[in-house]
């Protein structure tokens, strides 16, 4: 409301620069009218398009030309006392946004005074009101200073549009598209469904699905992830991270799983399949030794991996940050010579191309 009056106030003092008593220019006028031509047409079978038709538009309400779709912002300017007229037109094309706060004229503003004096004088020529006077003298600056500074249209009183944060564009997710999307499953259980699975289900379901790639028993076939074995290697220089070796929950299976296998044919399982292959995959891993055992969202959170108690909170925020460690050595830090110690072809990471399985299996 109060945005409306200050805008209306600014736009006086913007205009007021130099009107001068010469009459506005019709042919000039129509030269600036390119200008709008983008979105405004006027004359003889004039149509609305990106913006309002511009015929009659002297004594016109702002915002009321039927079956355009004007901003709520213009709509209720307009309803607010805003009549189209020379007074509001200058002060709209000065500085559209600010005159109608919200207006959705994609349009900054004509600069020179001139400018705006001519193209009135212009669109004039399409009022039936107006085309007779079109050609007068104008008011000079002071009385025309005057007349803007009492316009009446900008009152406090006018609503500024309503709105509760959102934009209009699309609509409500449905709870059915958000159950569909909002599938993760946490460490602590939260968000497992309901269901349950026994590791002689998962096993048939395990040999169906998954050991095409990732073996009878979890072993690989080829270079495909290896998911059970590795117990104890974790210190070695090649340690093999598995599920039962390396993972610190369960619910990382599950939610892995359920989301992404198996590879090529994500989101084929039912929930309850899903329970049964990790209930399998504990099998594969030792951490489960009896096939009658059933997995289900009751007991999901009392199963814990081996390797769980290695994980740690992450505390990195109770350390000092090493922006903060005072005189950090940007130079000539190490004290000796840097050494080449090993090469890497030497430490067998990039192996030989005429060695076996140099390649990888997989295409
Ligand atoms: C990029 C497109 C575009 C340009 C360029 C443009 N306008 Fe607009 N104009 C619009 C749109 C869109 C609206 C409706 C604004 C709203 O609803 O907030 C509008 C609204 C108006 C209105 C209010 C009409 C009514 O029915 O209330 C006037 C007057 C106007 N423009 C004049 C002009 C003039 C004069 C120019 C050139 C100096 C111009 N416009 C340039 C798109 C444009
Ligand atoms: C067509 C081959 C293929 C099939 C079939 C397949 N997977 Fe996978 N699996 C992969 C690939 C490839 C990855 C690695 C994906 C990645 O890292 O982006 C993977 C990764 C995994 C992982 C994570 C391993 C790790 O340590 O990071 C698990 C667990 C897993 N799959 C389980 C399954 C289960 C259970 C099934 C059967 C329901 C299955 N996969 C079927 C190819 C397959």
């Amino acid at each position: 409301m109060l945005k409306f009056l200050k805008a209306g106030l600014l736009g006086a003092a913007v205009v007021s620069v130099a009107w001068s008593a010469q009459a506005a220019d019709v042919a000039d006028g129509e030269n600036v009218f390119r200008k709008c031509a983008a979105c405004h047409s006027v004359g003889e079978g004039a149509k609305s398009r990106v913006g309002p038709h511009l015929n009659d538009l002297f004594g016109r309400q702002a915002g009321t030309i039927d079956g355009f779709k004007y901003s709520a912002a213009m709509v209720a300017a307009g309803e607010g006392g805003i009549v189209w007229d020379e007074q509001t037109l200058t002060q709209y094309l000065v500085k559209p946004r600010d005159f109608v706060k919200g207006s959705r004229m994609a349009f900054a503003g004509l600069r020179k005074s001139a400018d705006v004096a001519n193209v009135i004088e212009y669109l004039k020529t399409f009022d039936e009101k107006m085309a007779s006077t079109v050609g007068q003298e104008q008011p000079a600056e002071e009385e025309v200073e005057t007349a803007m500074a009492e316009t009446p249209a900008l009152a406090a009183d006018v609503p500024l549009p309503e709105h509760d944060g959102q934009f209009k564009l699309g609509r409500v997710a449905t709870e059915d598209e958000i159950a569909a999307w909002d599938m993760d499953v946490r460490p602590d259980g939260l968000g497992l469904p309901v269901g349950s699975g026994t590791v002689a289900d998962g096993e048939v379901l395990y040999t169906d699905n998954c050991a095409v790639c990732h073996g009878d028993f979890g072993e690989a076939v080829g270079r495909w992830p290896v998911l059970a074995g590795g117990q104890g290697t974790l210190e070695d220089d090649r340690p093999e991270k598995t599920i039962g070796s390396y993972w610190p929950y369960l619910s990382t299976v599950y939610d892995y799983v359920r989301r992404a296998m198996p590879f090529g044919n994500a989101r084929s399982l039912s929930d309850d399949d899903v329970y049964a292959i990790t209930a399998y995959l504990l099998y594969l891993n030792d951490v489960v030794d009896d096939e009658e055992f059933e997995l289900s969202n009751e007991n999901f959170t009392d199963i814990h991996l081996p390797n769980e108690d290695n994980f740690i909170e992450d505390d990195r925020l109770e350390e000092a940050h090493y922006a903060d460690k005072k005189e950090a050595c940007m130079t000539d830090c190490k004290p000796a010579p840097v050494e080449i110690t090993m090469r890497a072809r030497v430490l067998d990471v990039t192996p030989d191309s005429d060695e076996e399985g140099a390649g990888g299996e997989i295409d």
